[in-house]
């Protein structure tokens, strides 16, 4: 059987795979860097509803455009998704570009996602290689170079190109995407099943289980964030994160990075430093309601502590912050992080 044959008998079908259209394609890609198939297919059909053409999401804010991204995380894929859509709305008159070339000019699109638009919308003949067609090739090839050096990243691109099927580059692309996904797996590949089996040099070299090889040199770092719920009624104290760090243009409670973990005396330290010294006595309890909540970030490990800081009166911490009822709070755009911890913080909102 050909990678072909194997891939009309095999395929998974969805949306993005029944439409020719450049501007759905893009935004199954950027979803789909984000997410797997079976989250991003929500996340795509709302998408698509809400703008169903380039020109409509680029009349959309960036507000709406996070807050419908919400709980995919890694926010700035959200914000070059509305300023690409601005970028073909002004200077290509609306019209998603098809050609490799006028794709990676826009704003989040990379090499790879330029040729899955190009290949897929226009039958362009242009490789892709994303995680799943490392994992293939080095399989196929029995590839010990890391796939995490940009030697590792030329080497795969040229063995993608060559292999490329050129009558039928946009299926080709998919069936490779397809094999990696169903059946050449990570963990455990179903090999018995593989239409290129008689070809695999790492199934015969039995190195499978050890390919694709990765450097993977970067650090983890860890964080801490302490929040501060100040409340007083329903109410409680927000700010939008600026550019420059994690989840920009983000909302989150008050509170501090503190850069170690913090104890009980510090958290009273910590309260006291966000109230001038008229407003001190306003503090009737502090209740811990999470305490080292883990949330992975690509290379950060967050640590997050909350509490309630219940207050006697209506009091303003120091910085920048917006007071909001717990009703409104749900209105706004937040990281992943901050809506797991909504769960934890619900039942000091509504009894
Ligand atoms: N992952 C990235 N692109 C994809 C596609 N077009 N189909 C399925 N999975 C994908």
């Amino acid at each position: 059987m050909t990678l072909l044959q194997w891939y009309e008998s095999n395929r998974r079908s969805l949306p993005w795979r029944e439409t020719k259209d450049a501007y759905r394609i893009w935004l199954s890609e950027i979803i789909l860097q984000q997410t797997r198939v079976a989250q991003g297919l929500d996340y795509y059909l709302r998408f698509v509803e809400r703008w169903p053409t380039v020109t409509d999401l680029a009349a959309a804010s960036e507000e709406e455009v996070l807050k419908l991204w919400q709980g995919l995380g890694y926010y700035s894929r959200a914000r070059n998704l509305l300023k690409a859509a601005r970028q073909v709305t002004e200077q290509m008159a609306g019209r998603f570009p098809t050609r490799y070339e006028d794709l990676i000019i826009l704003k989040g699109v990379g090499p790879y996602t330029a040729a899955a638009i190009a290949s897929f919308s226009s039958d362009e003949a242009v490789a892709v290689v994303d995680g799943n067609v490392y994992r293939v090739l080095s399989r196929l090839f029995d590839i010990d170079t890391p796939i995490d050096t940009t030697g590792g990243q030329k080497l795969f691109l040229r063995l993608a190109e060559e292999m490329l099927n050129r009558k039928k580059p946009g299926l080709h692309n998919q069936a490779m995407m397809e094999l990696g996904a169903l059946v050449c797996t990570p963990a455990t590949p179903r090999c018995g099943e593989c239409p290129l089996h008689d070809k695999c040099l790492a199934r015969t070299a039995a190195t499978v289980s050890v390919r694709p090889v990765k450097q993977g040199k970067t650090r983890i770092r860890d964080r801490w964030l302490c929040y501060l719920l100040f409340k007083y009624k329903d109410r409680f104290w927000v700010r939008r994160r600026d550019a420059g760090d994690i989840w920009q243009g983000l909302w989150e409670f008050a509170g501090a990075e503190t850069g170690a973990p913090v104890s009980g005396s510090e958290i009273r330290d910590l309260v006291r430093s966000f109230l001038s010294p008229d407003n001190q006595t306003a503090v009737d309890s502090i209740v811990p309601v999470v305490k080292d909540l883990h949330h992975q970030l690509t290379h950060r490990l967050l640590h997050i502590d909350c509490f309630i800081v219940n207050l006697s009166c209506d009091v303003r911490p120091k910085g920048e912050y917006e007071q909001i009822s717990w009703t409104n709070w749900a209105e706004k755009a937040i990281p992943k992080a901050i809506f797991d911890l909504n769960g934890k913080i619900s039942p000091f909102f509504v009894p």
